[in-house]
């Protein structure tokens, strides 16, 4: 299987266009991880992620093309992500994956992944 063909195997773009937007919903409403957001309006944050996860799923690499290299722990490094914050990160991505019922096998894939990657993003102890 190609990157292109795992990208279509879980919907191309409107299945993450779902899982990023359930997900942001999540987010507005979170007292921990509302308040890391610089942006009043969440909508150019949902963009990046969105992006991110369709280049980083086998999809077009739009995300690069107007951001760079990704450098993700780097670019994470302003907000202090704690286990709390990663915990609180995966909650609301959890419920985002389940709206798309999406067959075990895809299913798990994109979780182990966002699970590693949100481990991968914790850069504090306390
Ligand atoms: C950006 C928080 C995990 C991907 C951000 C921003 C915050 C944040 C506050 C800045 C908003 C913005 O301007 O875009 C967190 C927290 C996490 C977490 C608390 C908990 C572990 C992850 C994971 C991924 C990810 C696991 C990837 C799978 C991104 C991307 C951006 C971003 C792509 C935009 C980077 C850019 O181009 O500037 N995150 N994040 N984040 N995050 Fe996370």
């Amino acid at each position: 299987l190609t990157p292109a063909d795992y990208y279509a195997a879980l919907g191309g773009e409107d299945t993450f266009r779902i899982l990023v937007d359930e997900f942001y919903a999540g987010v507005a409403s979170d007292p921990l991880l509302r308040p890391l957001y610089p942006e009043e309006d969440l909508g150019p944050a949902n963009d990046r992620l969105r992006k991110f996860l369709i280049q980083y799923w086998g999809g077009p690499n739009t995300y690069s093309q107007e951001r760079g290299h990704p450098r993700l722990r780097q670019r994470h490094a302003p907000f202090r992500i704690t286990h709390a914050e990663r915990e609180a990160w995966l909650k609301h991505m959890r419920h985002a994956v389940d709206i798309l019922e999406l067959s075990p096998e895809l299913d798990k894939m994109l979780w182990d992944y966002l699970e590693r990657a949100a481990l991968f993003m914790v850069n504090s102890e306390q």
